[in-house]
Formats: structure tokens, C-alpha cells, sequence
């Protein structure tokens, strides 16, 4: 049966976008039906269908989410929905240059979305902009485990 999985978006200057776009890529192949969503303009009600999700994000200001992410992180926080039908994962990007910030606002999601119920699946992929690599070629690396651990967990739950 094909996966659905909802791919969130939360970027500033179009990095996680791009990371977005290339796991999209990598897994839409009909086992795995793909759908890529800018932040912008989305509330809570983004999970109201419950299912799969991965949030990939950036960190601006001090250890903020981008600006486009900015309504629906708040929105979790204050309409705080029951997410315990939501799965997701994190693609986290950041710089290790801002070492007491770095990549949060991946890990306000992660937070957030574990508070309301989600469970997350595999560990959080952590971007680090000053490293050598580029975020989508850690992000195709990262994600094909991560989808792993998802399948695992949809045949444990069948
Ligand atoms: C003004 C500014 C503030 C930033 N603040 C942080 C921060 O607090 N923590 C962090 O880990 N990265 C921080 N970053 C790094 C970005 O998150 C990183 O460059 C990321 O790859 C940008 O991705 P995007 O193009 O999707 O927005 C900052 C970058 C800029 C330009």
C-alpha cells in the first residue's frame, strides 16, 4: 500500500526548499506518494489529517523558525490540537557558528509536535551549514534509513 508522506517547509533564503525538492524526488516512486508544502500561510489544522510528516526547517533571529514557518509554529502553540495520529521526522538546518541556537528551530517543531502527541521516528538530521557538505546531499543520505524506520513502524502498527 503507498505511504503518504507530507513534506513541511520552513526557510528563509530557499536551502530546505531544496532539501524538500530533492527527497521528493528521491522517494515519489509510487511506493511512496510524495507532497511538498511551503509553510506559508498553514495553522495547526496542517495536521489535522494525522499521518506521516516531515518537517524541514531552518533557524533564523536567535534560535527562531523562519519567518514562513512563524504562524503555524505559533499556531501549535496556542490551539495545541491532539497530534497522536501525526508521525514525522525533522530535517533540521542550521549553522554551528551560532553554537548556543544551533538548528532550533527544527528542534521548536520537534518539541512542539511531541508535546501534542506526534510520535517522532529516527533521530533528527542536523544541518550543518558550516560543514563541507551540502544539506540536500546529507538530507538524500539521511533519508533512506529514515524511511526504513518508517516502514518498519507502518508493519508494526498493520
Ligand atoms: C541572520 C541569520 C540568523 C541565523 N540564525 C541561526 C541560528 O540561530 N541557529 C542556527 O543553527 N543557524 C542559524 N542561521 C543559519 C541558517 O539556519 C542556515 O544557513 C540554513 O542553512 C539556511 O537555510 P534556508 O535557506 O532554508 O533558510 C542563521 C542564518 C542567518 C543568515
Amino acid at each position: 500500500m503507498p505511504l503518504d508522506l507530507t513534506i513541511l517547509v520552513g526557510t528563509m533564503t530557499g536551502k530546505a526548499q531544496l532539501v524538500a525538492q530533492e527527497i521528493e524526488l528521491m522517494l515519489d516512486d509510487g511506493d511512496t506518494r510524495v507532497q511538498t508544502r511551503m509553510m506559508d500561510g498553514l495553522g495547526a489544522e496542517a495536521f489535522a489529517a494525522g499521518g506521516l510528516f516531515l518537517v524541514c526547517t531552518s533557524t533564523y533571529g536567535q534560535g527562531d523558525v523562519p519567518d514562513n514557518a512563524k504562524a503555524l509554529y505559533e499556531s501549535l502553540l496556542t490551539v495545541r490540537p491532539d497530534l497522536s495520529s501525526v508521525q514525522y521526522g525533522v530535517v533540521a538546518l542550521g549553522d554551528r557558528t551560532y553554537k548556543d541556537t544551533f538548528c532550533n528551530g527544527g528542534r521548536r517543531f520537534d518539541a512542539i509536535l511531541s508535546e501534542l502527541g506526534a510520535k517522532r521516528i529516527g533521530d533528527i538530521l542536523f544541518h550543518d551549514a558550516s560543514s563541507h557538505m551540502l544539506p540536500e546531499e546529507a538530507a538524500v543520505e539521511w533519508v533512506g534509513p529514515w524511511m526504513e524506520r518508517v516502514r518498519e513502524q507502518v508493519d508494526v502498527e498493520a
